[in-house]
């Protein structure tokens, strides 16, 4: 049995490195696949967010419980589906994407370029070109819950 030892010596390594090597890459293989915008909300500016939201209050109240004004109310947006308001009349375009929600990304692509992300809405806005004023006012829209 003495010439079986140095291979189980090997192996018992070889595994021990192998679980060394995940724990060491696993996290960050995971951390790339959540791209350079989370860690750009991660950093977002919540105050910053809120002097960006005033672009957005000429059509959108932000207050629990009032009245929509142009657009839908966008209190509690985050995470809700989209064209979800009971309250409020949305085109067909964005009726068509009910089923899909307002997590970060859609948020993201949507204050981007609207019609880019969903063309034929009915959202008179060109879109924000810089990521992190995004995430800043997505930051902000997190709050209002
Ligand atoms: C000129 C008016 C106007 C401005 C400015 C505007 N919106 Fe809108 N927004 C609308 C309208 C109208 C809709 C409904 C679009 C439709 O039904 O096609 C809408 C829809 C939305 C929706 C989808 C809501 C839902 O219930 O699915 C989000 C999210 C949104 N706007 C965010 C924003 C943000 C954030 C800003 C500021 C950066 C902004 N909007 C600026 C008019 C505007």
């Amino acid at each position: 049995m003495r010439s079986t030892r140095p291979a189980i010596l090997a192996a018992v390594v070889g595994v021990v490195a192998i679980v060394a090597l995940a724990a060491v890459f696993l996290p960050r293989l995971r951390h790339h696949e959540m791209g350079a915008d989370n860690d750009m909300l991660a950093a977002a500016d919540v105050n910053q967010g809120r002097e960006i939201a005033q672009s957005c209050k000429n059509c959108h109240s932000f207050e629990r419980g009032e009245v929509n004004e142009i657009g839908p109310s966008l209190y509690g947006i985050v995470g809700a589906k989209i064209a979800s308001r009971k309250d409020f009349q949305y085109s067909y375009a964005l009726q068509q994407k009910g089923d899909l929600r307002w997590n970060v990304d859609n948020l993201d692509r949507w204050i981007r370029n609207p019609s880019g992300f969903i063309p034929g809405n009915r959202m008179i806005f060109n879109g924000l070109p810089d990521p992190q004023d995004r995430m800043d006012l997505i930051a902000y829209l997190m709050t209002l819950k």
